[in-house]
């Protein structure tokens, strides 16, 4: 990835702590910066599971869902374009519009690696740990004749082990950010699998 490091560990003003974009400042922002339509589908298989997991695991409340829901929605909205500034282009956008600092804090630290910045929250830690899982399950899905249908754990850990599958997904990637999670790779998994094809049967 032609990444950079971020270079900075603090994002957003605390003052805009709650303040968030609407659903339609969001789909606007999405839609203006995103042209690729594999990449808009994946930032909103993300956003799902993002959405998905504060609600069933966490039960936040749906403000707090919203904000999981729209770090997932926009954390690759500057790859597209402007990969070489990935993702620094969208968090000075976010900061521009005073979006919480918790939402942005997610996106800058959604690759370690690249970006230098640490995931500290559980928010954080979640967007890392489903993003390249989910586009992981949506490649072995266009693989199988069923589509989604009856896709099982012990099958997806099985086809992460064929390095020459997928192979621009980053298995190492995968591990690190289930390890910080401290949720299971069965159990991640597990959730991805519902949860994304449920999305796929309403999209
Ligand atoms: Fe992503």
């Amino acid at each position: 990835m032609a990444t950079h490091s971020l270079g900075r560990s603090e994002f957003g003003n605390p003052a805009n702590a709650g303040n968030t974009l609407s659903t339609t400042e969001a789909n606007e922002l999405l839609n203006d910066w995103v042209k690729n339509d594999r990449l808009r589908l994946h930032m909103h298989q993300v956003a799902h599971l993002m959405k998905s997991w504060a609600k069933e695991k966490e039960s936040l409340d749906e403000k707090e869902q919203w904000k999981w829901e729209l770090a997932g929605l926009l954390h690759d909205a500057d790859w597209d374009q402007w990969p070489d500034d990935h993702c620094r282009l969208i968090i000075e956008e976010l900061e521009k519009r005073n979006v919480d600092p918790e939402v942005i804090h997610a996106i800058a630290s959604h690759g370690p690696g690249y970006f230098g910045v640490e995931p500290v929250s559980k928010m954080d830690k979640m967007l890392y740990a489903f993003d390249e899982l989910s586009g992981f399950l949506h490649a072995y899905s266009l693989m199988r004749p069923n589509g989604y249908e009856g896709i099982e754990v012990k099958g997806v850990l099985k086809r992460m082990k064929d390095k020459s599958f997928a192979a621009n997904v980053s298995r190492e990637d995968i591990r690190d950010a289930a390890a910080r999670s401290g949720i299971s790779m069965e159990e991640l998994i597990g959730f991805a699998i519902i949860h994304q094809t449920k999305f796929a049967a309403q999209n």
